[in-house]
Order: C-alpha cells, then sequence, then structure tokens
C-alpha cells in the first residue's frame, strides 16, 4: 500500500508517541518497585481513618448497628462530599461508630498495618483519638487492650511494629483532655506521646498549652496537626513550636509561606509529616499542590515525610501510592525517594539504636 507523505509522518509520530509511552511506563514501573522496596515509617495516620469502607459494613453487621449505608459504594459517595476539614470530620465519626469491641479496635489496626506493609512500611506511629471512644461509652480499657493486641499481632504474624500516639482532639474542651490525659495513666509507658487533630480552632495552640505542658511533664512526647491553609495557619505554627514544644507538624504544608518559620523548622529539626493525599479529580488542583510542597521542601532540606493519613476514606492510598503520586507529579530523584524514607526514621520517636538499624536498612535496600 502507497502511503501519502502526510500519511507517513502521522506514523511516524504515533510511533515516537508509543515508544515515549511505553518508556514512562516502564519508569513508572521501576520507580514503583524502586519505592515498595525501600523501608519506611508512617508517622502521620489515624487509627480511625484507616477503616475501609467494606469494612465498616462488616462491622456495623457484626456488631447489629443499624445500617446506614448499605453499600461500600454509598459510604464512598458518602466520603466524598466532605467539603472541608469540619465535614470530613464529621464522615469521620460516623464511620468510627461501628468500631466497639476490643476484636474490633485490633482487627481494623492490623487491617492496615498489613496492607501498609504489602507497600514497604515496616514501622508506623498510629495516631487514635479516645475522646471520640469514651464519648460513645466504650471504655479506655477496651480501646488499648484492642490497640495493644494489633500491635503483638502485627509484631508476630508480620513483622510490622506499631506504636501509638494519643490526639486530644482541637474543637473539644481542654478539661476533656485533661481527663482523658489523666484516665489514660495506666498506659502512658505504651505510648510515645500526645497530639492534636480535629478541626482547628483559633489559637488552638495557646488554649492546649497547658495539657501539653502537663503531658511533657509525664514524660510524653508531643507533636500537633496544623491543616493545610487553614485560617490563622502561620500564628498557629508558631503557636505549635513555642507554646506547645512540638517536635513535628503534622501535615506543616504552610510553612513554606514564612521564611522564618522555614528557619526556626530547620534550625529546631522539626518533623513535618505531609500528606500529599487529597486527588485531583476530587479537588483540581491539590495534589499538585502538596506534591510541589514535597517537592520544595526536599529542596530546602527540611525533614519532610509523606503519609497518608486517613486511607479508608481517601480512596485507600497508602504511602507507596502516595510516593508514587508525588513522582508523577512533580518528579522525585531517586535520591530523594531515599531521603524521604530516611527523613521517616530520622524524625521517628525511636531509641537511637533502632533508628540505626532502620536507617541502615534504608541504605541497604537503596544500594
Ligand atoms: N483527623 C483525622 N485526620 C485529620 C486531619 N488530617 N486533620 C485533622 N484532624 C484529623
Ligand atoms: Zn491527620
Amino acid at each position: 500500500m502507497k502511503r501519502t507523505g502526510l500519511g507517513l509522518w502521522a506514523a511516524v509520530i504515533a510511533f515516537a508517541a508509543a515508544v515515549q509511552a511505553a518508556a514512562s511506563a516502564a519508569d513508572e514501573a521501576a520507580t514503583k518497585a524502586f519505592i515498595w522496596s525501600i523501608p519506611k515509617a508512617e508517622l502521620h495516620v489515624h487509627f480511625e481513618g484507616t477503616l475501609e469502607p467494606e469494612h465498616y459494613l462488616e462491622l456495623a453487621k457484626r456488631n447489629s448497628l443499624p445500617g446506614r449505608y448499605a453499600t461500600a459504594a454509598a459510604v464512598r459517595q458518602r466520603q466524598r462530599d466532605g467539603r472541608d476539614l469540619k465535614s470530613f470530620i464529621e464522615v469521620y465519626e460516623e464511620l468510627l461508630s461501628v468500631i466497639r469491641t476490643e476484636a474490633d479496635f485490633r482487627e481494623v489496626a492490623v487491617a492496615h498495618l498489613r496492607r501498609a506493609k504489602a507497600q514497604g512500611i515496616v514501622y508506623t506511629e498510629m495516631f487514635f483519638d479516645p475522646q471520640m471512644h469514651t464519648e460513645r461509652g466504650i471504655p479506655l480499657a477496651t480501646v488499648f487492650a484492642g490497640l495493644l493486641a494489633a500491635q503483638a499481632a502485627a509484631r508476630n504474624e508480620f513483622g510490622v511494629r506499631v506504636e501509638y500516639i494519643m490526639c486530644f482532639n482541637r474543637d473539644r474542651s481542654v478539661e476533656s483532655a485533661l481527663a482523658i490525659l489523666e484516665a489514660s495513666k495506666p498506659w502512658h509507658r505504651r505510648i510515645l506521646g500526645v497530639g492534636l487533630d480535629n478541626p482547628e480552632e483559633k489559637d488552638f495552640p495557646r488554649k492546649f498549652a497547658g495539657v501539653f505542658a502537663r503531658a511533657r511533664s509525664l514524660g510524653l512526647r508531643a507533636t500537633s496537626h496544623c491543616d493545610v491553609n487553614q485560617p490563622n495557619t502561620l500564628a498557629h505554627h508558631w503557636g505549635c513550636l513555642d507554646e506547645l514544644k512540638v517536635e513535628r507538624i503534622d501535615h506543616g504544608i504552610n510553612v513554606l509561606d514564612d521564611p522564618a518559620l522555614i528557619a526556626a523548622v530547620k534550625a529546631r529539626g522539626i518533623g513535618l509529616t505531609v500528606c500529599p493525599t487529597l486527588m485531583e479529580a476530587d479537588i483540581p488542583g491539590r495534589l499538585e499542590f502538596r506534591a510541589k510542597a514535597v517537592k520544595r521542601m526536599l529542596e530546602l532540606r527540611l525533614l519532610v515525610t509523606i503519609n497518608s493519613d486517613d486511607p479508608g476514606l481517601m480512596r485507600g492510598l497508602l504511602v507507596g501510592d502516595l510516593m508514587l503520586g508525588v513522582h508523577r507529579t512533580v518528579g522525585l530523584t531517586k535520591a530523594e525517594i531515599v531521603t524521604l524514607a530516611e527523613n521517616s526514621f530520622r524524625i521517628a520517636w525511636l531509641p537511637e539504636a533502632d533508628r540505626a538499624v532502620y536507617l541502615a536498612a534504608v541504605r541497604e535496600a537503596a544500594r
């Protein structure tokens, strides 16, 4: 068959495009394999936010709770309805209501840790929200028994280590936070520290300064959420550093908006647990914004890490998926991927000897 000049050019262009697509698919597959193969820590994931829609339905049935949703698709639709942090937390609280028994707590945590391990997460510091459980009549002892059973199961059954960080809710009272802090004393040696989450109220660092001082005096470490693009975010970041005396900031993307904050975070060795979780299809430009922030933080040599936050409510995306998502969006070098993994252990609240072992494992895997 005779080709016209134009037809020939079209064929050449199509061939070149196919070669390029094959090359980028191969690059993506190689990057994915590399990311998955590197041991990583996750430092910002909420126990309650790991509950997958299918698991939600199973627990609702097992606990004979009136099923508000008939299908996992209906749960996912409800999750997509969230417009802001406040409405997101409404869905979060609604879904966690099916977690009731010690076995439920254990099962939900183990399910997440097993999935995360498949993407190379070997160590997790997991948040949990005790006020959301005690307020609906679940004893603190049940919460801790379930979480600690998960810790033993993850270690014994598939060799993953999990430690816990107890969060106070920023939209609840100081008295309630102090009551939980005192009531949880029998388990203080089984947790690493305290955090703050839920909707961001004005001046929340000042509100919780006394609670954090008390927690630190009891030997607990401190971190706090500073969610992305919230009102008064810079003042809140400063308050977390200076009034709450946190060692890490959870999210912390807005650090980039203030050169003095960048300098302070760097000088004080503050870790940043960024969550590039919201996908483009949901909120245009959001992932790109968060991915660019990760890249910029790497360039500035800040102690940035990548975390999944609430994978059960965010399409099940785990740390490996998110690192790959960031790579697709802004391009990460192999060295940057290794730095992200190293940072995750550098800012983890691990004994130094254990940190050295994990860092050596990262170096070995990256060779
Ligand atoms: N609770 C669960 N995820 C949260 C987040 N990213 N910010 C504040 N509170 C949360
Ligand atoms: Zn969070």
